[in-house]
């Protein structure tokens, strides 16, 4: 594949070292300002992403400055923020085990900062669109600009909707995906913008919510439903010093994915009455009939 050159409006992931790492949108005549010193856009439009610049006032500065091309986990990590993001290691599970892909159709609660929304927006692309609510002003605004700044307004819709109480009129969508406080209170709404053998995925920070939503999804006919944990840790590669980094994110939250059903019934094989129930006697519970 030939090299891609670097444009105006272009978004950069522009480093200095391992901590001092930036995304900027590439500017006709602009420059960005670092305390290692300037770098002018000029000498970066025209380049291939990959290249290196050297800092103004070269003398003074000089200080060597990488130009890559962002993937998304770079999104995430650096967009501006207010809310819990999706980390890219969850991002990259929520992918495969909800099948979204190129073409997906997915509803989207709360957008927050916008973070997922990218990465879905990404993924979905030439022909797929992610119809993304909230219902606080400053996220809907915040999250708008992070996919703007993406590029991925021709795939994203970022909109004011509160996803239990709106009928957000979805039909036939590929997969839902909620990351907000109260997960399960939706669950019989969006099984409605479902088609049968959509995905269902939520994001909880918490195992009560976990709970809460898995029996939410099993009152509403939903199969398959399984929760994760994805645990992530680095690694420090040094002559005679590799081991894991000593400092780590333990925790980001519990996936949990499901699948719409159309009939779960079996009509051939009734569940009939046992003989041998749990009852409780003087608040004992007896395995019997307790005739
Ligand atoms: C943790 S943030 C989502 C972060 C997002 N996934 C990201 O990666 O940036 C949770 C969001 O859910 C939104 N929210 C809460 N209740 C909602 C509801 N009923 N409908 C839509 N959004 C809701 C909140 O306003 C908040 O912005």
């Amino acid at each position: 594949m030939a090299e891609e050159i670097i444009k105006k409006n272009d978004l950069i992931y522009l480093i200095l070292d391992n901590r001092r790492k930036w995304l900027v949108t590439v500017e006709e005549e602009g420059e960005f300002q670092t305390h290692k010193g300037i770098i002018k856009f000029n000498e970066i439009i025209g380049k291939p992403f990959g290249s290196v610049v050297f800092s103004h006032p070269h003398e003074a500065q000089g200080y060597k400055f990488y130009v890559l091309k962002p993937l998304p986990s770079d999104y995430v990590l650096h967009m501006s923020r207010k809310t819990q993001i999706i980390y890219p290691e969850d991002a990259g599970l929520i992918l495969v085990y909800s099948g979204i892909g190129p073409g997906s159709k997915v509803v989207e609660a709360g957008c927050g900062s916008g973070a997922l929304t990218c990465i879905l927006g990404n993924y979905v692309r030439p022909d797929g669109y992610i119809y993304s609510y909230d219902i606080r002003e400053k996220s809907l605004k915040r999250a708008l600009s992070n996919v703007v700044k993406a590029n991925l307004q021709d795939f994203v819709s970022i909109q004011y909707g509160d996803i239990l109480i709106d009928d957000l009129k979805h039909e036939n969508v590929d997969s839902v995906v909620l990351d907000m406080p109260q997960p399960w209170k939706a669950i019989e709404k969006i099984k409605n913008y479902l088609k049968f053998s959509g995905t269902l995925v939520s994001f909880s920070p918490t195992i009560e919510q976990v709970k809460k939503t898995t029996f939410a999804l099993k009152e509403n006919g939903f199969y398959e439903i399984n929760t994760y944990e994805l645990i992530k840790r680095k690694f420090q590669v040094k002559e005679n010093a590799t081991h894991p980094e000593v400092r780590m994110i333990g925790h980001t939250g519990y996936i949990t994915f499901a699948r719409k059903i159309k009939d779960l019934r079996n009509p051939y094989r009734e569940k009939k009455p046992k003989r041998d129930e749990f009852v409780e006697l003087n608040g004992m519970p007896l395995r019997g009939n307790n005739e």
